[in-house]
């Protein structure tokens, strides 16, 4: 037989995606905090099921091969990897900028300054109040607020570059300012003022967290007025909530654009939430190489590009701006991860996501569902709440 082989043409015809520019290793879902903000999906991997130091370094190398630049480091908590300083190392060898997204809880300065020797390039600190008491109610966890000082002057003392992400939802949305100033005097260079985003966890807390438009606006308010007088000192990045948008935002850079992300278990997703379409099939590092997936598997290709969109997206002037917002919003609430993304006022579900917020955010906020192990998107709502 000739071994010569034959191109496909319609193969042959498609024109692999440029390389994404950043990746989110979610090394694992295990974390001493609750958080109910929390984007994780409902039902967390465990520990059993999470890959080797050996396939994650491969992963990393791959990653790099094909030219991601930007490695966030994530979880859950990623230091609650024993191999964390390992695969650290080894990010750093290839050539990505690693970032160590980081609740700061369980990390001992030894180990810091083991990440730090190992060439960790940055360090982005959660906080979730600038009030201890009600931070440690969100987080669910007595004593974190006041850890995550002490967290932040190691990052200092260590010359490494720190930023500081503040999830805002109607339970700290008035402590704005305050969040702000805790963030300068953490000394962090960024602070990210980010309205909570309703996937996960969060959107089983939809309306503990749902801030009035009012607040939002004031919100956006003093972000205006702190980016003014902190020009030069602090750069504040604020991320909008979508329920009170009139556009979307092109979540995630557009569908298998520009990120991606590999799950505990290796699954990789062209998006934190991408799971909740259910149809999808995605595949897994220790089945395929991340290239090959990244270029060819069938979950990047469902949304990438604009060729899936539906009106008003296909005759719109933003569809390569916005690439049609966030599918997994247009699912959740359109019911369709093809419609336009809610968000947009141009979508004919857009009243309904307008009159969820109003209604969620008007009601008695119930007590938070924390984030834990062992749930399932029906039974999340069944568990003990703390205080
Ligand atoms: Fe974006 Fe679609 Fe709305 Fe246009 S119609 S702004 S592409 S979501
Ligand atoms: Fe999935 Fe926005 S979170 S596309």
């Amino acid at each position: 037989m000739n071994d010569m082989t034959i191109p496909n043409p319609i193969e042959a015809a498609r024109v692999a995606p440029p390389a994404p520019l950043g990746m989110l290793a979610e090394l694992t879902h295990r974390c001493p905090l609750s958080c109910p903000y929390c984007s994780n999906p409902v039902e967390l991997d465990k520990r059993s099921g999470e890959l080797d130091t050996e396939t994650w370094k491969r992963v990393f190398s791959e990653a790099a091969a094909m030219g991601v630049l930007h490695l966030h480091l994530s979880g859950g908590e990623p230091t609650a990897r024993k191999d964390i300083v390992e695969l650290t190392a080894h990010a750093v060898q290839v050539g990505l900028y690693t970032n160590l997204i980081t609740s700061g809880i369980g990390v001992a300065r030894e180990k810091l300054e083991e990440l730090a020797n190992a060439g960790l390039d940055h360090v982005q600190l959660s906080i979730q109040d600038a009030e201890a008491e009600n931070a440690d109610k969100i987080a669910g966890l007595k004593g974190a607020h006041s850890r995550k000082r002490i967290f932040a002057g190691w990052v200092l003392e260590l010359g490494l570059p720190l930023t500081i992400n503040a999830v805002i939802h109607r339970g700290n949305v008035e402590n704005i300012e305050a969040l702000v100033n805790m963030a300068l005097e953490f000394g962090a260079r960024r602070v990210e003022i980010a309205h909570s985003q309703y996937y996960g966890w969060a959107l089983e807390n939809r309306r503990q967290l749902m801030p009035t438009r009012d607040q939002v606006m004031r919100a956006a308010a003093t972000v205006e007025r702190l980016r003014d007088e902190l020009k030069g000192k602090l750069v504040i990045d604020a991320v909008v909530p979508d329920y009170y948008a009139k556009r979307p935002k092109p979540c995630v850079g557009g569908w298998g654009r520009q990120s991606l992300n590999v799950t505990p278990q290796g699954k990789v997703l062209p998006c934190h939430a991408a799971e909740t379409i259910k149809h999808l099939e995605f595949d897994y590092v220790t089945d395929r190489s991340l290239p090959d997936i990244w270029a060819n598997s069938s979950s990047f290709e469902a949304y990438r590009g604009t060729s899936w969109m539906k009106e008003p997206c296909t005759s719109c002037p933003r569809k390569e701006i916005d690439f049609g917002g966030c599918r997994c919003q247009a699912l959740a609430i359109a019911g369709d991860p093809a419609q336009a993304d809610p968000a947009c006022s141009l979508s004919p579900f857009h009243a309904k996501i307008t009159a969820l917020a109003i209604k969620d955010a008007v009601a008695d906020a119930p007590d938070y569902i924390y984030r834990r192990f062992g749930a399932t998107s029906g039974n999340a709502r069944v568990q003990i709440t703390r205080n």
